[in-house]
């Protein structure tokens, strides 16, 4: 943990209202509700909890106690039983959803499918029952490694129909990543894809999986759907083509009812030290938490077309594709490929041509159609959207006004949503139709949200002060552990400040009382809104055989939120040479994913250190960033190293 204190140059002073109109139609329209629902929902937070498990979950078993907390560990709901695909599926037919679209699909190639609440009830039932003669049982753990396709989602959904335990794994993870991953939480499946289409190109998942299982004692099947149709090795008897595996097996499947904890997912997501930490979410607070957001929110609507563009193997994929819509009946409109492909207008393209009315994406995405150019978005009229969203890093005002401006025309109030993958639910954030908008802050907290700044002691700062975030009570989505490690989970995030969780970023409340995130604190950085810890990136790279140590700092970067900048020492024996600087880039690239491809690789004689032997990451930091080194280098253990480091560029 740095010992910085956090000065925030922002002072925006633009606000934006709500338009009646929207006010007039919104689910939660007034102030007043929504101050009478927060002040009960943190004075009597389990009168207010019970009531809403209540009302938007369906009990196969009524819970007898709603909360039980003995810090760090919370248990919401005791004594229910659900099921978490019967609460997204089962729950809608015999309704008037039962025949509408929960999914429609559209890949990159242009192929366009739609599932109704009834066929992706079909599918999902299908398959759970095939997973479950494969004998895959309850607390299972399968790892999905899938493309943006349906049948992730019938994956996802079939694993807690069973009960199974599922880690999503971005597809743009290395089979290093995949290996890491399910070794860790020991998963016994694995379900892939030949490939999927990115930039009309095929990111090879089957041939990653291959590499990966070759260290994966664990794994006993691979399923693989054809999406692609590329030749890829399939190794009798382990591997398993999806179209088969279904083949002749019955759309139905009772499913069992599992305890309000029962764990429904692990996903990794990137800490301060090397190791990713396998964040864990249990079945009803974690359901009860997207639930409610979904609807609150994105004020989500019977006739919306939900857009949310985030993979499913990062959080925002589970809670804002999957989970929460689902659970609401909402009909998601899921994209698998890139952003500009075959044009940068093809987001546009799609919202115009499929009426998508809620639209949900991150700061970088926003930074790079903004790169792109206006042109590519006035080509489409975009009047279905009536409400867009932010989230994944802090939204800087300018990319804030021109999704005002271009993609909402004035008319859609932009919700920022401040949240991360331990919260599993979104915390901060305005309610549309009720909050005014301020440019780059994510506003007020969601019912049950405390959050309080404080100051290195432990003190709270002044209104206008920037100091370290966190949550002063426990709420139903909060994870619950990390898998196998409870002492990591106790030490990460509830030791900085007993009775206190520790959110690892750094922020201030204006003089409105509006929260401004202004970003990581930790040795953790945005890179295209995606959470990179500096400490995988190092480690990834003092495996290579040239390099003796590497210390890796983020420098701003007007579209990607952080460049990586990476400084590295050789062993003896090694020569620094251009091609030695691409073979690093590539050998990151190939341990954690294309998504950490450091940006440069610098070569360096040393690495400014403390006496203690601590890399100065600050020197470092602003060496990248082309500046002055300015302040405290006392504490520097060899002055010549900086001005060496500072000749190199
Ligand atoms: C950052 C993504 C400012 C923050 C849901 C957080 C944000 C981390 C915002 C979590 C926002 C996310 N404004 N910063 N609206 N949303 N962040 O786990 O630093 O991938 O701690 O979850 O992203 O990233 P994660």
């Amino acid at each position: 943990m740095t010992d910085q204190t956090i000065t925030s140059v922002s002072r925006e002073h633009r606000k934006f209202r709500p338009s009646a109109e929207f006010k007039a139609q919104a689910n939660l329209g007034s102030d007043a509700a929504y101050k009478r629902l927060y002040a009960e929902s943190v004075n009597s937070p389990e009168k207010f909890w019970g009531r809403q498990a209540k009302e938007f979950l369906s009990w196969r078993k009524p819970f007898k106690r709603v909360l039980d907390w003995k810090l760090p560990h919370a248990k919401w709901f005791g004594g229910g039983q659900l099921n978490v695909a019967e609460n997204c599926l089962d729950r809608h037919l015999g309704t008037a959803r039962e025949n509408k679209a929960a999914l429609i699909f559209e890949g990159e190639p242009g192929d366009v499918r739609t599932l109704t609440y009834k066929q992706l009830h079909r599918e999902v039932c299908r398959f759970a029952a095939a997973l479950a003669r494969l004998g895959l049982v309850k607390g299972d753990r399968v790892a999905i490694y899938m493309p943006m396709v349906p049948e992730a989602v019938v994956a996802m959904l079939a694993c807690a129909r069973l009960g199974a335990v599922h880690t999503v794994i971005f597809g743009g993870f290395s089979s290093e990543s995949i290996k890491d991953r399910v070794n860790d939480c020991k998963a016994k499946l694995i379900i892939t894809a030949d490939g999927g289409w990115r930039r009309g190109k095929i990111v090879e998942l089957k041939a990653n999986v291959d590499r990966a299982v070759v260290n994966t004692p664990s794994v006993e099947h691979v399923i693989v759907l054809r999406r692609t149709g590329q030749l890829v090795e399939m190794t009798e008897g382990r591997d398993r083509w999806w179209h088969e595996f279904v083949a002749g097996v019955p759309a139905e499947h009772a499913a069992k009812a599992f305890d309000s904890e029962h764990p429904l997912f692990i996903l990794y997501t990137s800490g301060s030290t090397g190791k990713p930490k396998g964040v864990l979410h249990t079945t009803a607070g974690y359901l009860l938490g997207v639930t409610m957001t979904t609807k609150h929110v994105f004020d989500l609507k019977e006739t919306d077309v939900y857009f949310c563009t985030a993979d499913i193997g990062w959080v925002t994929g589970h809670s804002y594709v999957v989970y929460g819509p689902l659970a609401n009946g909402a009909t998601v409109f899921m994209y698998e490929g890139a952003p500009n492909h075959p044009e940068p207008d093809r987001f546009w393209e799609m919202i115009d041509r499929h009426g998508v009315t809620i639209f949900y994406t991150a700061p970088t995405a926003i930074r790079a159609f903004m790169r792109w150019g206006d042109d590519y978005v006035k080509r489409h009229s975009l009047k279905s959207l009536r409400l867009l969203g932010s989230v994944g890093e802090p939204i800087n005002p300018e990319a804030w006004m021109w999704y005002h401006n271009l993609i909402g025309k004035k008319r859609c109030p932009i919700v920022d949503t401040w949240w991360q993958t331990e919260t599993g639910a979104i915390m901060v954030s305005p309610l549309p139709g009720i909050t005014p908008t301020k440019p780059g802050s994510c506003t007020r907290p969601y019912f049950g949200v405390v959050p309080v700044i404080l100051d290195e002691k432990g003190v709270a700062v002044p209104k206008g002060s920037g100091g370290r975030l966190f949550l002063a009570k426990p709420w139903p989505s909060m994870l619950r552990t990390l898998w196998g490690d409870d002492d990591r989970f106790k030490k990460q995030y509830w030791t900085e400040l007993e009775g206190y969780y520790f959110a690892g970023d750094g922020a201030r409340f204006d003089e409105d009382g509006y929260l401004w995130v202004v970003g990581r604190i930790d040795d953790v950085l945005n890179v295209s809104g995606h959470r990179i810890g500096t400490a995988e990136v190092e480690s990834a790279l003092v495996s290579h055989p040239a390099v003796a140590e590497a210390a890796t700092v983020g420098r701003p970067d007007a579209l990607k939120g952080h460049a990586l900048v990476c400084f590295v020492t050789l062993k003896n024996g090694s020569l620094a040479s251009p091609e030695l600087k691409e073979a690093l880039r590539a050998h990151v690239a190939k341990e954690i994913g294309a998504l950490a491809r450091p940006d440069d690789v610098r070569f360096a004689a040393g690495l400014p250190k403390t006496r203690s032997g601590k890399i100065m990451r600050r020197i470092l930091k602003e060496i990248a960033g082309g500046g002055d080194v300015k302040g405290d280098i006392t504490t520097l253990e060899d002055f010549s190293v900086v001005a060496a480091l500072q000749s190199e560029e």
